[in-house]
């Protein structure tokens, strides 16, 4: 596992996206698992220039979203601030900018009405896609990857959970609060991948910035592995598995200097060839 601490987020989103932009660029065709929330907006904003700019090319990318509220879906009629799904999120900032054709998108559709048959058939899609290239992860302020709550199983796989009292008051926070909805309003349940789903990805990077991130992201590096912390399932990942943090995310790890000493001297035995 690969820690990567950038300055500032802005240094941490490009970080990011490089590492992105290289995958589809040594694969054309790759199968991209994508994120929401707020910490991967600038990753997007960063990849949105790249293809603007550098013609970073999206034509046969396709993605698949990790989770969404059940209950919402995007509405493109609806005006953006009532239609709070993830989908709709994906669409605004990010699909609608780049060449991604509408049919290689997929963010699970909370509106379904069999939701268990819906997860079914999305675990179906990823792995006829050929399974997910590069994972981009966030981190709960619970620890978890997608909505993957304390105590879900590390082989879990997509299914509909109950998003708990710390997630709901941070995305109300968040977003909800934002867009004049009461707490009652926002959905209680989501369609999420599973962690199990989550560690057959050939490759994996998780983002986190700000001190708020900093305990649970200390938690989640050097903790031993635990469902109660769904995102220490890091530790179980057989692919590449890259760690990119703000400086305030990574101030209260306890091996900081041996990770930066560690990029340090990748960085110099690359440059001597
Ligand atoms: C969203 C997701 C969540 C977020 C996490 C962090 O698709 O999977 O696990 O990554 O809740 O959210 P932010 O980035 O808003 O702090």
């Amino acid at each position: 596992m690969n820690v990567i601490v950038r300055d500032t987020y802005d240094e941490m989103s490009k970080a990011a996206a490089e590492i992105i932009a290289g995958v589809v660029k040594a694969k054309p065709n790759c199968v991209i698992g994508l994120a929401t929330g707020s910490t991967p907006i600038g990753t997007y904003k960063e990849l949105i220039r790249m293809h603007k700019e550098e013609g970073l090319d999206f034509s046969q990318v396709r993605t698949f979203n990790l989770d969404e509220y059940l209950g919402l879906g995007m509405d493109l009629g609806k005006p953006y601030h009532l239609d709070q799904s993830y989908a709709r999120f994906m669409y605004e900032e990010l699909f609608k900018h780049i060449n991604i054709p509408r049919e290689n998108w997929l963010v699970p559709d909370g509106l379904t009405e069999d939701p268990e048959a819906y997860c079914k058939w999305y675990e179906e899609q990823i792995a006829a896609a050929g399974g997910i290239d590069i994972q981009v992860l966030g981190i709960g302020g619970d620890g978890h990857w997608g909505f993957n709550e304390p105590g879900s199983s590390l082989a879990s796989r997509t299914r509909v959970v109950a998003l708990t009292q710390k997630t709901l008051d941070d995305n109300y926070e968040s977003f909800y609060k934002k867009a004049g909805f009461t707490r009652d309003q926002m959905p209680k349940f989501a369609i999420t991948m599973g962690i199990g789903t989550i560690l057959e990805a050939r490759s994996a990077i998780m983002l986190a910035n700000g001190a708020h991130k900093a305990e649970i992201v200390a938690k989640a590096i050097e903790g031993p592995i635990t469902a109660q912390i769904t995102a220490t399932a890091m530790h179980l990942f057989k692919g590449s598995m890259t760690v990119i943090l703000d400086r305030a995310a990574a101030s209260k790890l306890q091996h900081l200097d041996h990770y930066l000493h560690t990029e340090r001297a990748w960085q110099e035995m690359r440059s001597k060839g």
